[in-house]
Order: C-alpha cells, then sequence, then structure tokens
C-alpha cells in the first residue's frame, strides 16, 4: 500500500510487526465500509418504481450499522498504534474495485446491483478473517461480529430477488449494470 504501518508501539504481547500487519489489513476493510455506508446512501437517495419506500427505509438502519463498523474498525487501528486514514482522496486511491455504477434506477433493480457489492466485500471479509485468526483473536473477534451482520443485510437484499423456487433473479450476473437489468426482467 506503500504506507509505513509498523506502529511504534502497540496493545501488550502483540509483535510491532504483527500489529503493522493487522493495521495495514484493517485499512482495506475501512476503505470498503467507508465506500459502503457512502454507496447505500446513495442508493437510498436514487430508487424509484412502485418498491421506493420499503428499500428507501430498508438501508437507513444499514447505513448507520456500516458507519458503527467503520468506527470500530479505526478505532482498533488506532488501539493497535496505527493510523487510521478516512478521508476520500485515500480511500479512491487505495481501494482495489470501482466505484458503484448504477445511477437513478427501479428499486429492485438497484437491490441487484448491490446484490454484487455485498458479495465482493463478503468474500474479502471471510478472507481476511481467516488471516487476521493467526494474528490477533481480538481483531477476528470484531470482524466476526460485523461478518454476521452484514451477512443478514445482503439476506435483506438477496430476498427481494429471490424466486418462490429459490433462484435468484440475478444469476450469473457479473457487473452491477447486468445484475440491476437481470433482476427487473
Ligand atoms: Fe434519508
Amino acid at each position: 500500500m506503500g504506507i509505513e504501518v509498523t506502529p511504534h508501539y502497540t496493545v501488550p504481547g502483540l509483535a510491532a510487526q504483527d500489529a503493522g500487519s493487522v493495521i495495514e489489513l484493517l485499512q482495506q476493510r475501512l476503505h470498503a465500509l467507508n465506500d459502503l455506508h457512502l454507496t447505500l446512501k446513495h442508493v437510498h437517495w436514487n430508487v424509484v418504481g412502485p418498491h421506493f419506500i420499503a428499500v428507501h427505509e430498508m438501508l437507513d438502519p444499514q447505513v448507520d450499522r456500516v458507519r458503527d463498523m467503520a468506527d470500530d474498525v479505526a478505532e482498533r487501528m488506532a488501539a493497535l498504534g496505527g493510523v487510521a486514514y478516512g478521508t476520500p482522496g485515500v480511500l479512491v486511491e487505495q481501494r482495489t474495485w470501482k466505484d458503484y455504477s448504477v445511477g437513478r434506477a427501479d428499486a429492485i433493480a438497484h437491490l441487484g446491483a448491490l446484490n454484487l457489492v455485498y458479495t465482493g466485500l463478503l468474500e474479502d471479509l471471510r478472507a481476511l478473517i481467516k488471516t487476521v485468526a493467526e494474528i490477533d483473536p481480538v481483531t477476528e473477534d470484531l470482524l466476526i461480529e460485523q461478518l454476521r451482520d452484514l451477512e443478514q443485510f445482503q439476506w435483506f437484499v438477496r430476498a427481494h430477488l429471490e424466486t418462490a423456487s429459490g433462484n435468484l433473479t440475478t444469476a450469473g450476473a457479473t457487473t452491477e449494470i447486468e445484475a440491476a437489468r437481470q433482476s427487473v426482467q
């Protein structure tokens, strides 16, 4: 990432270098969570159509919880002796994914796209938890709790895309635009 993250001090009993590794990994989580709560608000503002109010109102509790998650991750980074970068410029420079690509659209179309956003984020988080478990169980614990809530949020999204036979209307879609289109067909 190009930023020196090995702290001068950290929590007792943890090697500074290990703390540095956790801080670096958490920085990507912080970016992912900051990106997510902004994207959720963007969807909250730009949904239209018959399902407007249900989707509009479903998203605000997710925004609030994801903002809290970002706060917890940033404060864990600080407790480990690191710096938590939360500015938009650093986020855009360091993130490894593209900006959310749907503007004003039908509420269900946004949920199709949002489902893909959650899938990418949750795959990364599960992999990260495995890596962190080897180094710092306290951070692992924090991330497991967040994963549980985020998986529930994705279920709220997916339930709108599910057919009675248990399939997703967006199955096979690999881009947000594709998923948005498929979900309203
Ligand atoms: Fe609002």
